[in-house]
């Protein structure tokens, strides 16, 4: 059943397409959404700075490079091409990439954006299970 306006709603989202829009390191953009996380992609270069996200956790997924995250008490974490590590709540780390690094971001949505994120990609559930149950 296909309804207009709801063009998108067998859009797949292209993660290496999306990384060649990104020109900017340390810049996450914003290319999904599940639930109440964002799916966001972004390009390291370079150290970042310690920090810590009081009440979220933050998962990072290398797609290309070698990604280390700095942990407290001399700990860290590397990772390479299909490996995630997710930074507990409240924990201080360093992402360092010693070349570009792409990754994937998932990211806790703020309270103060639920209700007004609905953009381009956002398909109604109804829509994409008429859509899936239609072509089988
Ligand atoms: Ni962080």
């Amino acid at each position: 059943m296909s309804t207009p306006g709801t063009t998108n709603a067998l859009a797949s989202t292209d993660i290496a397409a999306e990384l060649r829009k990104v020109d900017k390191h340390w810049t996450p953009r914003v290319i999904g959404r599940v639930n109440d996380q964002y799916v966001k992609v972004a390009k390291l270069l370079g150290e970042f700075v310690w920090h810590a996200h009081e009440n979220e956790d933050e998962m990072f997924l290398v797609i290309s490079g070698r990604l280390r995250i700095q942990l407290p008490d001399d700990q860290e974490v590397v990772l390479t091409p299909g490996q995630f590590y997710v930074v507990p709540r409240g924990v201080q780390h360093n992402p360092i990439a010693e070349e570009e690094v792409e990754i994937v971001l998932i990211e806790t949505v703020t309270t103060t954006h639920t209700g007004d994120v609905v953009g381009d990609r956002t398909v109604p559930i109804e829509d994409q299970l008429g859509d899936t149950s239609a072509s089988r």
